[in-house]
C-alpha cells in the first residue's frame, strides 16, 4: 500500500501566516503538522509515500521533508500545477500510484488515534474505498456522508447547504485503484474543483463497496488560526514533563517540555507548555497550552494558549497574550515599566513588528 500526502493548496484561511509558509509546515507543539502525518503513515507500515506539492510552496515542503530517510520512509514529490481539488491531486499522482491501493492523507489534518487500525482493516476487507468519519457541529463546512443500517456509505455530498447527516469526512481516505477510472470521468463541482467526495460517490454509483470508520480520539483540520490553537492544545495535553534546558529562580509546574539549550529565569511556567531549543524565557509567565519555538524570546511578558514561532520576540508586553499565533521572527514590544492591561489576541505573519 502506498501513501499520498496532500501538501499543496494556498492556505488562504491562514493568512497572513501562509504568505511565507506552507500551511502544512506551521508547527503544532513545535513540530510541523506534516511531520505528524508522515509519522502516522510510517507507524501504519506505509513507507512508500507520494507528496503532492504546489509551485508556491513545493520547495519549502521538499526541504522540510528531505528524502524520507529520517522518518524511515521514501518520498516521491509530485507537482500539482494548479489547486484544482483533491481528486485532481490523485489524478496528477496516477503514474506514481500505479495499480496499488493507497491511503490519501491531507497534510493539514491531525488524528490522535492514528490510522494503523484503518490500514489493517482495509487490508483485511479490501473495499473499493474506506473513509473516516466523525460527527461535527457544523457539517456544512465538510464533505458529509450518509450510512445505511449496515454501516455502508450510501451517499456523500461536499459542503452541503442542508446536511443530510452530521458525519463529516475526515481527511484520510483509503482507495483501491478502481478510483482512478471514476476520477478520469469526473467533472468539477460547485466550487470549481475536482472533489474527492464526488469520486467516492462515483464508486458507490458503480456498485462499489465503500465502508466507513468513525474516528477514535480527536481529529483536527488545521485550516484556520483557531483550529491551529485547538490542535496545539490537544497535542500539548499529551505532553510528558521533560526538562533538559536550564531553569533558574523559576516555578515550572506540570507537564512542561524544556528542550536542551532553552533557558528560563525568574519566571513561572504552568504546563502543558513546550519550549524549544535555544528559546529564552525571562521574568515572564507562560500559561497552559503554549508552544514557544526555537530561539524565540519571551521577556517580561505573559503568554497563554498561544503558538509563538521560532526567533519571535515578545518583550515588555502590557497585555497578557492569549489565543495568539505569532509568526517566525516577529517582534512585539511594549515599553519597559509601562502600564499593564488585560489580554491581547494577535495572529501575526512572519517578521511583523508591533509596538504597544
Ligand atoms: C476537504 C474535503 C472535505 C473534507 C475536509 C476534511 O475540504 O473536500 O470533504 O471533509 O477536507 O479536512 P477542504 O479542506 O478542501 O475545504
Amino acid at each position: 500500500m502506498k501513501g499520498l500526502i496532500l501538501s499543496g493548496g494556498k492556505g488562504t484561511r491562514l493568512r497572513p501566516l501562509t504568505y511565507t509558509r506552507a500551511k502544512q509546515l506551521i508547527p503544532i507543539a513545535n513540530k510541523p503538522n506534516l511531520y505528524y502525518v508522515v509519522e502516522d503513515l510510517v507507524r501504519a507500515g506505509v513507507t512508500d509515500i507520494g507528496v503532492i506539492i504546489s509551485p508556491d510552496t513545493g520547495d519549502e515542503v521538499k526541504a522540510a521533508l528531505g528524502d524520507g530517510g529520517r522518518f524511515g520512509a521514501r518520498f516521491s514529490f509530485i507537482l500539482q500545477p494548479q489547486p484544482l481539488g483533491l481528486a485532481h491531486a490523485v489524478k496528477v499522482a496516477r503514474e506514481y500510484l500505479g495499480d496499488d491501493p493507497f491511503v490519501m492523507y491531507l497534510g493539514d489534518n491531525l488524528l490522535s488515534g492514528g490510522i494503523a487500525h484503518l490500514v489493517a482493516e482495509y487490508r483485511r476487507t479490501m473495499p473499493h474505498a474506506l473513509v473516516l468519519l466523525t460527527p461535527v457541529d457544523d457539517p456544512r463546512q465538510f464533505g458529509v456522508a450518509v450510512l445505511d443500517g449496515a454501516g455502508r456509505v450510501v451517499r456523500l455530498v461536499e459542503k452541503p447547504a442542508v446536511p443530510p447527516s452530521e458525519l463529516a469526512l475526515v481527511g484520510v481516505y483509503l482507495f483501491s485503484p478502481a478510483v482512478h477510472d471514476v476520477i478520469a470521468g469526473l467533472r468539477p463541482g460547485r466550487r470549481g474543483e475536482y472533489e474527492i467526495t464526488d469520486a467516492i460517490q462515483g464508486l458507490i454509483d458503480r456498485g462499489g463497496r465503500v465502508t466507513a470508520h468513525q474516528v477514535r480520539g480527536w481529529w483536527k483540520d488545521t485550516g484556520k488560526p483557531e483550529d491551529l490553537l485547538e490542535a496545539n492544545r490537544l497535542v500539548l495535553s499529551q505532553l510528558t514533563r521533560r526538562l533538559e534546558g536550564e531553569v533558574t529562580a523559576s516555578e515550572v509546574a506540570g507537564e512542561v517540555v524544556l528542550e536542551a539549550g532553552a533557558t528560563v529565569s525568574r519566571s513561572v511556567i504552568r504546563g502543558p507548555v513546550h519550549v524549544a531549543r535555544g528559546a529564552v524565557v525571562e521574568e515572564s509567565y507562560l500559561g497552559p497550552y503554549t508552544a514557544v519555538g526555537p530561539g524565540a524570546r519571551v521577556i517580561r511578558s505573559e503568554v497563554e494558549y498561544s503558538i509563538v514561532l521560532g526567533e519571535a520576540e515578545l518583550c515588555d508586553l502590557p497585555y497578557r497574550l492569549d489565543a495568539s499565533v505569532i509568526g517566525q521572527g516577529v517582534a512585539v514590544r511594549g515599553q519597559a515599566n509601562g502600564p499593564r492591561r488585560h489580554t491581547l489576541q494577535l495572529v501575526l505573519g512572519d517578521r511583523s513588528v508591533v509596538r504597544l
